[in-house]
């Protein structure tokens, strides 16, 4: 098969940032997918309805022309002060679909982040009325590191028992247990999962030099959870669903003394899906994965659009938009065919 064509398909767990890096990045959203739900923790935190307005405006300002027909979905982030009516708010007039909840500290601009949980349920309860959806960073803080995410679950069951119509993500999953919990939790408790977890384990990150480019938050794990991970994915549950978390951050604070969590895996996201899926012979699960369960449990309408990848090998260049993408130097047995203009010249421009 040198083919493969599918409905575009929608990410449902988006960095796209602001100012010069958001117009950077957004030609390798747009020139992928259909829509996108793009994540409330810019620097200033997108909370409100306002908030989410002013963000919707200035993605849609920097849009490349040959990408105006993508769709960017909105999300706000809970803080200590939230309160319901800013829920209403921001579900009637803005169309906020998703509130998300980061413990604080737990991962890039998080300091803000949600203290007490219990804190919140006035909210969870406005958010269950109005049916908008609780989308999580699954990690408890404090816990060792590669436990973080397990040391949650029982949160998040207790979260989804309290508020039982509330429809919950469980974002970015990276381990075994994890994908046991969502298939042992109610309906509408769903997860998703990124393309780089699919790919790495920790030995990507640390087991060799340090690779400031793998390294992300949740941090991926062993050779067993990856496979629990390949395996949700590819099994047409459509509990699983795709969300890249695609996360970029300058290079100079990627490396140094510090190094920010975060994989910019836009500019590859659906050439290293097929060639992974392949990889598992499993490409017919493919489309259901990525253009069709996340749109369903969002309750989005199809889209008419399509993307076709085709068989040629090509090594990924150093910089999209001048920033380190994922894969950078390694090569891809699929690429986009006919991308738009504005995704062809992002790889050139440094
Ligand atoms: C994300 C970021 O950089 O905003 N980083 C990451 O490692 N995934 C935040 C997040 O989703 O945790
Ligand atoms: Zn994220």
């Amino acid at each position: 098969m040198g083919k493969i064509t599918f409905p575009m398909p929608d990410d449902f767990h988006v960095h796209l940032r602001e100012g010069r890096i958001l117009e950077s990045v957004i030609a390798a959203t747009c020139g992928q997918f259909a829509r996108s739900l793009v994540m409330p923790n810019t620097t200033a935190p997108i909370a409100t309805a306002d908030d989410a307005m002013r963000y919707e405006a200035a993605i849609r300002a920097v849009l490349p022309t040959d990408g105006k027909d993508f769709q960017p979905l909105l999300s706000i982030k809970l803080t200590d002060r939230t309160t319901p009516a800013i829920i209403r708010d921001a579900t009637g007039r803005a169309r906020v679909l998703a509130a998300k909840l980061y413990p604080a500290g737990v991962t890039t601009n998080s300091s803000d982040g949600v203290q007490d949980i219990t804190s919140l349920y006035s909210v969870f309860e406005e958010m269950q009325r109005v049916d908008m959806v609780l989308s999580i960073h699954g990690e408890l803080p404090g816990a060792f590191c590669l436990d973080r995410e397990d040391a949650f679950l029982p949160t998040l069951e207790r979260i989804a028992t309290a508020f039982p119509s509330l429809r919950i993500v469980l974002e970015h999953i990276t381990s075994k247990r994890a994908v046991e919990a969502i298939r042992s939790l109610r309906v509408g408790v769903v997860a998703t999962i990124t393309v780089h977890h699919l790919v790495l384990t920790l030995d990507d990150v640390v087991g060799d030099l340090i690779q400031p480019h793998h390294f992300c938050k949740p941090i991926p794990k062993t050779p067993a959870d990856r496979a629990a991970l390949v395996d949700a994915a590819t099994s047409g549950d459509c509990r699983f669903f795709l969300g890249t978390d695609s996360a970029p951050h300058k290079n100079r604070n990627k490396a140094g003394d510090y190094g920010a969590a975060g994989v910019f895996s836009a500019p590859v996201a659906l050439p290293l899906l097929v060639q992974c899926f392949e990889q598992y012979d499993q490409l017919d699960r493919i489309e259901a994965f990525c253009s069709r369960y996340g749109r369903g449990f969002y309750g989005l309408d199809a889209t008419s659009r399509l993307i076709t990848l085709r068989r040629e090998k090509w090594t990924v260049p150093k910089s999209f938009g001048g920033l380190t993408p994922f894969w950078a130097g390694k090569d891809l047995s699929w690429q986009i065919a006919d991308p738009p203009e504005s995704f062809i010249k992002s790889w050139t421009r440094g």
